[in-house]
C-alpha cells in the first residue's frame, strides 16, 4: 500500500500558537508534517525533536523545497505579510493567524496569491477556532451579506465582563465607588489569566477589532479595504475610557436595569451599496434581537452575520488561545493539502485546488460613517456648578441633536472636585453631529471625559 502524502509544514513562528500547532502534527497521524520551524531565539530551551527543524531566519524555511505550505505565526505585521508574499512568490501555499499583516496587506497578498496559483488559508486571523472566516466566506458567496456585528476581542469582552461584574456585585454597598474595578485592574486580571498580551494596546484601542472587521468586510463585500479607512474607538484612550459608573448607570434598577449589555462591537453594513465600517463600544439590547451578542461574555467571542436569503445567523465561541486557534490552523492545512494530493493536469506543486483565494480587487469607497444615524448616550463627568447643564443643552441643539433625558448618577462622584458622571440619552442623529458635540463638551470649562455610548441596531 502506498505511503500516505503528508504535506510539509514550514512553520514561521515557535511561539504561543507556533508551539501548539507542532504538538498538533507530532503524532504523524495527520495529513501534514512539521518540516523546518524558524523563531528569532533558536538558543531558547525547547524539545530536541524541535531543535533538529529549528532555524533563525524565516527565509531558510521558505526556501526549503521540503516546505509546501508556510504557516505564519510570527506576529509581525510587517515581516510577516513580507514573510506571505515571498513564499506565494516560491509557489508555497500560506496559511497565517497573522491578522494585522493580512489585513494590511491583503491586496497585495491576494493578488499575488491569485496570479500565482497558491492558496492562502486565514481561518485563524478572526474569531481563533471559532468558524467565522468559513461562515463568511460561505455567506458571501451564495447570499448577499447585508451586515454582521461581531465581539471580535476577548481581552476587551473580559475586561468589560469583569468590570460589570464588579458593579453588580457591589450594587446596593454605600461606598460603591471605592468597590468598583477600575480598567486598569481589569486589564491585569485578563493579563494574568492569559488572556491579554504583555502589550495589549492594539486589543484595547481597538485596532485588532478593526483588523478583523476589515478581513470579514473584504470577504462579505467582495473588496480591498484598507483598515486604517475604518472608524474606530477603543475602551482605553482618553475621552474614550469606559468607567465604572457606567455600569452602574447600566445595570442599577434606579436607572437602566441591566437593558443593555455594554461591548466592543465591529460592525460593518451596505448603505447604498457601500460597505459602512466602525468600531466603537456599543450598547446591545439584552431583551432584543441581538440579545444572543449581548449574552457574550468574559473571554468569548460571538458574530451575528445578516444575509439576504439566510437571514440572521449567531456563532459564538472561544476567540483567541492555542488550542483553538490551533484548529482554524490545522483546518486550512487540511483542506490545502486536500487540494494538493489530487491529481493536477501539469503537476505542479503550487497548483490550486484548496481553498479559493478571495478577491484583491478595491471595490466601492466606503460609506460616511459620520452620516450613519445612531442613537444612545452621551456621558461627561462635570463639577455641580450652574448652568453647567444649560452650556451642554445649548450644545446638542446648535448640532440638531435631540434630547429624550438627561440623568445624573449621584452615586458617583470623582476627586476633590466632586465631579458628577451624567448620561444624556438622545434621539437618533447622524454620527458626525453627535461626535461634534462631544468635540465641543470637550471645550466647555469643567467638563471631562465625554463619551458616546450608541445602542447597536441592524
Ligand atoms: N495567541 C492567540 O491566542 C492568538 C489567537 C489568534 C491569532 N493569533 C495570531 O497568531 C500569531 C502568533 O501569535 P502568538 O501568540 O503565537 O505570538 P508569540 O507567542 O509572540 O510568538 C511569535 C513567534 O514568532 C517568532 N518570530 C517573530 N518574528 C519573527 C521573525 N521575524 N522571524 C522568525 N520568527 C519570528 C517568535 O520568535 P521567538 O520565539 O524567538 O521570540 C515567536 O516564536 C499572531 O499574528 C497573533 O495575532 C494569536
Amino acid at each position: 500500500m502506498a505511503a500516505k502524502r503528508r504535506a510539509g509544514l514550514g512553520l514561521l513562528g515557535y511561539g504561543n500558537i507556533g508551539r501548539e500547532v507542532y504538538a498538533y502534527y507530532r503524532d504523524g497521524r495527520r495529513n501534514a508534517r512539521v518540516v523546518r520551524i524558524a523563531r528569532r531565539r533558536i538558543n531558547r530551551p525547547a524539545p530536541q525533536a524541535v531543535k533538529k527543524l529549528l532555524v533563525r531566519r524565516a527565509e531558510q524555511v521558505i526556501a526549503d523545497p521540503a516546505t509546501e505550505i508556510v504557516v505564519e505565526l510570527t506576529g509581525d505585521a510587517e515581516r510577516g505579510a513580507q514573510y506571505m508574499l515571498d513564499s506565494i512568490e516560491a509557489g508555497k501555499h500560506v496559511v497565517t493567524a497573522n491578522k494585522e499583516a493580512l489585513a494590511t496587506h491583503w491586496r497585495e497578498i491576494m493578488g499575488a496569491a491569485g496570479r500565482r496559483g497558491v492558496s492562502v488559508g486565514f481561518g485563524a486571523t478572526v474569531g481563533g477556532g471559532m468558524p467565522v472566516v468559513r461562515a463568511m466566506q460561505r455567506h458571501a458567496s451564495t447570499d448577499e451579506v447585508e451586515s454582521f456585528a461581531g465581539i471580535l476581542n476577548g481581552t476587551c469582552n473580559f475586561i468589560l465582563t469583569k468590570m460589570k461584574e464588579y458593579i453588580v456585585t457591589h450594587m446596593d454597598d454605600p461606598q460603591i465607588q471605592k468597590r468598583s474595578l477600575p480598567l486598569e485592574d481589569a486589564l491585569a486580571q485578563a493579563q494574568r489569566l492569559g488572556y491579554a498580551e504583555p502589550d495589549p494596546t492594539n486589543d484595547i484601542n481597538g485596532f485588532d477589532t478593526k483588523y478583523k472587521v476589515a478581513i470579514l468586510a473584504n470577504l462579505a463585500f467582495d473588496t480591498a479595504i484598507d483598515p486604517a479607512d475604518i472608524y474606530c474607538e477603543g475602551i482605553w484612550q482618553e475621552s474614550q475610557r469606559i468607567l465604572a459608573s457606567d455600569f452602574y448607570f447600566l445595570h442599577h434598577p434606579r436607572y437602566l436595569d441591566g437593558k443593555y449589555a455594554l461591548r466592543l462591537a465591529g460592525i460593518a453594513e451596505r448603505r447604498g451599496g457601500r460597505p459602512a465600517l466602525r468600531v466603537h463600544p456599543a450598547l446591545i439590547d439584552t431583551g432584543g434581537a441581538l440579545a444572543d451578542l449581548a449574552g457574550v461574555t468574559e473571554n468569548y467571542n460571538g458574530i451575528v452575520i445578516n444575509g439576504r436569503r439566510l437571514g440572521r445567523q449567531f456563532i459564538k465561541g472561544l476567540g483567541a488561545g492555542p488550542k483553538p486557534t490551533t484548529i482554524s490552523v490545522a483546518s486550512d492545512i487540511r483542506e490545502i493539502a486536500a487540494g494538493m494530493s489530487k491529481p493536477t493536469k501539469g503537476g505542479s506543486q503550487a497548483e490550486n485546488s484548496g481553498p479559493p483565494v478571495p478577491g484583491a480587487r478595491r471595490g466601492p469607497a466606503l460609506a460616511d460613517v459620520r452620516k450613519v444615524r445612531t442613537r444612545g448616550y452621551i456621558r461627561s463627568v462635570s463639577p455641580d456648578v450652574k448652568g453647567i447643564y444649560a452650556k451642554k443643552l445649548e450644545i446638542l441643539a446648535r448640532h440638531k441633536v435631540n434630547v429624550q433625558s438627561v440623568v445624573n448618577v449621584k452615586e458617583f462622584l470623582y476627586g476633590r472636585d466632586r465631579f458628577m458622571p451624567d448620561y444624556i440619552e438622545i434621539d437618533p442623529a447622524p454620527d458626525g453631529a453627535v461626535r461634534d458635540v462631544l468635540r465641543a463638551f470637550r471645550r466647555l470649562r469643567g467638563v471631562r471625559d465625554p463619551m458616546y455610548f450608541r445602542v447597536l441596531e441592524l
